[in-house]
């Protein structure tokens, strides 16, 4: 075995590593290297590799080829166990927590303190309260996570990889999910770790994010490396130029619309998570209107509760005039009002089948409810899709599963559209979703749009809601607290309803 040098070796180095999966060269001889102390953000598109490189360095997959190596010794990572004695951990894009148990059982899971052979409840639950506090979470570590919000959630996750004693935390786009203020409670954790001498690999597509915690940014296009920038050189159009090896610009073209008749109009909706406030609004032919707010105000409620996922227990939703009670999603599909939601996993996709057989879904229900069930169509469809939306995918008969995180939500959003919707409502439609596409995604909603679809969406990225919307209704606490028209748009004038702070 090679003399390890502990001074000058860096703390982690993959030399040339390789993947591949059926059809996909998923990884090509990439090489990465990290420093002690060092944030380094790995960035690429969706489809890039990103997760999968994550993975390898976790235990969670073998690389084909090429070897990582430790303090300059070549390290055999076959399992999670392994590269977490190497000091790795991961937290990974989708969410591994167990629903059903509470928060200090997670955070220690298979790792239980024990007293006299028992669990030893009271210590967990000191523990984990002082975990969850340096993540700057708020709950009770009894509290069941299945009941939190994906964002806080996404925050046990991390307060349960702060108690493994890491040298190398892995986030996997840790802030897809959280709001701001818990965005930048992270980033004080990352920045504190960081000073304490704690490596950090940070996957994100969020690229301002990127130049405000990155050291040094390493891009991934295809597989294979695309090059580095140094802390001086990270800027939005160097990453974005070397990510997709090409400019955008343009982020955002909205042209107005005149907007059309109501077809949306919700009257005193009582949902079951807030039902002390009943919301009133509406949305008219080629609008697109956004829906801001902090995590947990209440948004993906109220989306869940017009699409039938949670009935109302009060109020009138008004579909293109006609007047619905969801009680179940086929009802508002049955009057052409669909969600995209934000939980891919639970709610969007059948993770086991295949992209066309997910993309065609939906719509498969639309066409045999007219009594008639079309391969031929469904063909189309998916064919159509797949390039319209640019999924990256082998082929339409890839199971799901296999597709990277952002690959899925183009999949979810894409079942949508092929509906042909009067009223569509997104819930956090570019979450996890790379520049580029991302754009595609605001082209299809302005596309939508000019065809006097009525486009309701969820945001928490602020520059999103701003670019997007026509109008925009703000949410703290379960109610609307106003409303902006697009002139009316800036940070402050949405943090200031987001907040409630003209309520008490
Ligand atoms: N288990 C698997 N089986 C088959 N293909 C896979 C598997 N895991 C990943 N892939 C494929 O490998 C490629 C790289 O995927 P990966 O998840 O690493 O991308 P990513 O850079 O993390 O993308 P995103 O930004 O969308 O999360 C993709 O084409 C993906 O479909
Ligand atoms: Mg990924």
């Amino acid at each position: 075995m090679p003399e390890a040098d502990q001074t000058d070796a860096p703390l982690l180095e993959v030399r040339k590593v390789s993947k591949r999966f059926p059809g996909v060269r998923a990884l090509h001889e990439v090489n990465l290297h990290l420093g002690r102390g060092e944030v380094l953000a790995v960035i690429g598109e969706n489809g890039a590799g990103k997760s999968t490189l994550m993975k390898i360095l976790a235990g969670v997959q073998e690389p084909d080829d090429g070897g990582i190596y430790v303090d300059g010794v070549l390290a055999r990572l076959d399992s999670v166990e392994a590269a977490m004695d190497h000091g790795i951990s991961l937290i990974h894009q989708e969410l591994n927590l167990a629903d059903n148990l509470d928060v200090g059982a997670n955070i220690f899971l298979g790792r239980e303190p024990l007293k006299r052979g028992f669990i030893d409840r009271a210590k967990i639950r000191i523990e984990a309260a002082r975990y969850l506090s340096m993540v700057g979470l708020d709950v009770s570590p009894d509290t069941i996570v299945g009941e939190l919000t994906i964002g806080h959630q996404q925050m046990v996750e991390i307060a349960k990889a702060l108690s493994v004693d890491s040298r190398v935390l892995i986030m996997d786009e840790p802030t897809s999910s959280l709001s701001t203020k818990e965005t930048q409670s992270l980033f004080k954790v990352v920045k504190d770790l960081r000073s304490e001498g704690m490596s950090v690999i940070y996957i994100s597509h969020r690229l301002g994010e990127v130049k405000e915690l990155a050291d040094r940014v390493t891009v991934l296009r295809d597989g294979e490396n695309a090059g580095e920038l140094a802390r001086d050189g990270v800027s939005h159009d160097a990453m974005v130029k070397m990510m997709v090896g090409r400019d955008i610009s343009q982020f955002y073209s909205r042209t107005q619309h005149k907007p059309g008749e109501v077809m949306l109009e919700v009257e005193g909706l009582r949902t079951p998570v807030h039902p002390a406030h009943p919301l009133s609004f509406q949305v008219r032919a080629g609008e697109i209107v956004g829906m801001a707010g902090l995590v947990g105000a209440g948004r993906t409620e109220m989306l869940q509760t017009l699409f039938g996922v949670t009935p109302a227990l009060e109020g009138r939703i008004r579909v293109a005039g006609r007047e619905v009670t969801p009680r179940e999603p086929v009802d508002a599909i049955e009057l052409g009002m669909m969600l995209a939601p934000e939980d891919r996993k639970q709610q969007g996709l059948v993770l086991g089948m295949s992209v066309r057989d997910n993309l065609s879904l939906a719509s498969l229900y639309r066409d045999s409810s007219r009594g008639f069930l079309n391969r031929t169509r469904e063909g189309e469809i998916s064919a159509e899709m797949i390039a319209k939306m640019r999924v990256k995918t082998p082929n339409e008969h890839q199971i799901v599963q296999f597709l990277s995180g952002g690959n899925q939500q183009k999949v979810v959003l894409g079942k949508w559209l092929a509906m042909e919707p009067k009223v569509l409502l997104l819930d956090e439609p570019t979450r996890g979703i790379d520049v580029g596409a991302k754009q595609e995604i605001y082209r299809l909603m302005e596309e939508l749009a000019g065809r006097g679809v009525a486009i309701l969406f969820v945001s928490s990225e602020m520059e999103e809601v701003m670019g997007m919307s026509d109008r925009t209704l703000v949410m703290h606490e379960g109610r609307i607290t106003g409303e902006l028209r697009r002139d009316e748009l800036s940070e402050e004038s949405i943090m200031r309803l987001a907040t409630g702070s003209n309520h008490n």
